[in-house]
């Protein structure tokens, strides 16, 4: 699970540019299943087993772009300026190294404020990439860059960039390798252009048309200072209830608690209240379906060093294993 995480967090492929990530993941399926396309969004998507009279059509997403930057123009002294490919926040930024798709590496500085206190916004800041000028900058308006930085592992944690949301696209690799009997008709999407709003998801929600909806993503912990929210590293997938785009079905949230008790798995309850995944547009496409998620807590979200445990991965592999794996009853 760590060697394939760290292949999958050192991919760039942000928002409406995965396609690297997206050959990846589908050279870690093609062992298991032949039953893979790739949509005119370019989400990528997998389907097993078929829909018995005990089943339902299950689409479980897990979103596999990540936050990113675009050039927006270049200055006569080259450095390069940028706006943001979903929740980029500026603070981060500076001192850290952008890769952009065609391999150029540049490093990530902001304008001298005039307040040294104040966090200066997006505009402020610049991709020096070593040229001497305009002239004879290798990257032009509307490049795309991913922050670039290692995957270091510590034993039972590990830290990386793009953990939200490559450690669930681990998670999704590991259930489907894992599951060998279902009643279901199970549609796996590994989607595109979560991080700008869940455009993947919308039309891959439409297509499948499915009867019961999973989002697996990274959520926000409250175990370290100044944060309110009581989920924390370790103690297990993190059960959602609700986030701010949606509300579960308390049928499904009452289904993957009572799969996780049965199966002793840790679990904890989600209420989060900033953010949200994919499941929020799936619960309302065509006729609706019943929605719920999984999060894998993660520290530090959209900063180029997030951290997530290795239990919590793979406790939601069994989990997701288990739910899947089984006739739903939802009540
Ligand atoms: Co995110
Ligand atoms: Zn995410």
């Amino acid at each position: 699970m760590k060697a394939l995480l760290q292949k999958l967090t050192e991919t760039a492929s942000p928002s409406g540019f995965e396609d690297k990530i997206r050959d990846l993941i589908r050279s870690e399926i093609s062992a298991v299943t032949s039953s893979v396309k790739v949509d005119t969004l370019g989400n990528l998507i997998v389907t097993i087993g078929e829909k018995t009279v005990k089943g339902m059509r299950v689409m479980v997403a897990a979103h596999m772009d990540e936050i990113g930057l675009m050039v927006s123009h270049v200055e006569k002294n080259g450095l390069v300026r940028f706006t943001n490919i979903g929740a980029i926040f500026p603070r981060y930024l500076s001192g850290n190294r952008a890769i952009f798709l065609n391999g150029v590496t540049g490093c990530i500085n902001n304008d001298r404020p005039d307040d040294l206190t104040k966090i200066q916004s997006i505009e402020k800041y610049f991709i020096d990439i070593g040229a001497t000028s305009d002239k004879d900058c290798p990257v032009k308006i509307g490049d795309v860059a991913a922050i670039e930085r290692g995957f270091v592992d510590l034993g039972k944690r590990v830290v990386s960039k793009s953990l939200d949301n490559r450690s669930s696209c681990a998670v999704l690799i590991e259930t489907i390798q894992n599951i060998k009997n279902t009643p279901h008709e199970l549609v796996f999407v590994f989607s595109a252009q979560e991080e700008v709003g869940v455009r993947g998801a919308q039309t891959a929600a439409y297509d499948i048309d499915a009867d019961l909806g999973l989002a697996i993503d990274v959520t926000p912990t409250g175990d370290i200072l100044g944060v309110k929210m009581q989920v924390s590293l370790g103690n297990g997938p993190a059960i959602k209830v609700r986030d701010q785009g949606m509300i579960s079905d308390p049928r499904v949230v009452r289904w993957i608690e009572e799969t996780a008790r049965k199966n002793k798995i840790p679990y904890q309850m989600e209420v989060l209240e900033v953010g949200s995944t994919d499941a929020r547009i799936m619960q309302v496409s065509k006729a609706g379906m019943f929605t719920g998620a999984v999060s894998i807590p993660c520290r530090y979200v959209h900063s180029p060093s997030e951290m997530v445990d290795m239990d919590d991965l793979n406790n939601t592999v069994k989990l997701l294993s288990a739910l899947l794996s089984n006739p739903i009853l939802l009540k």
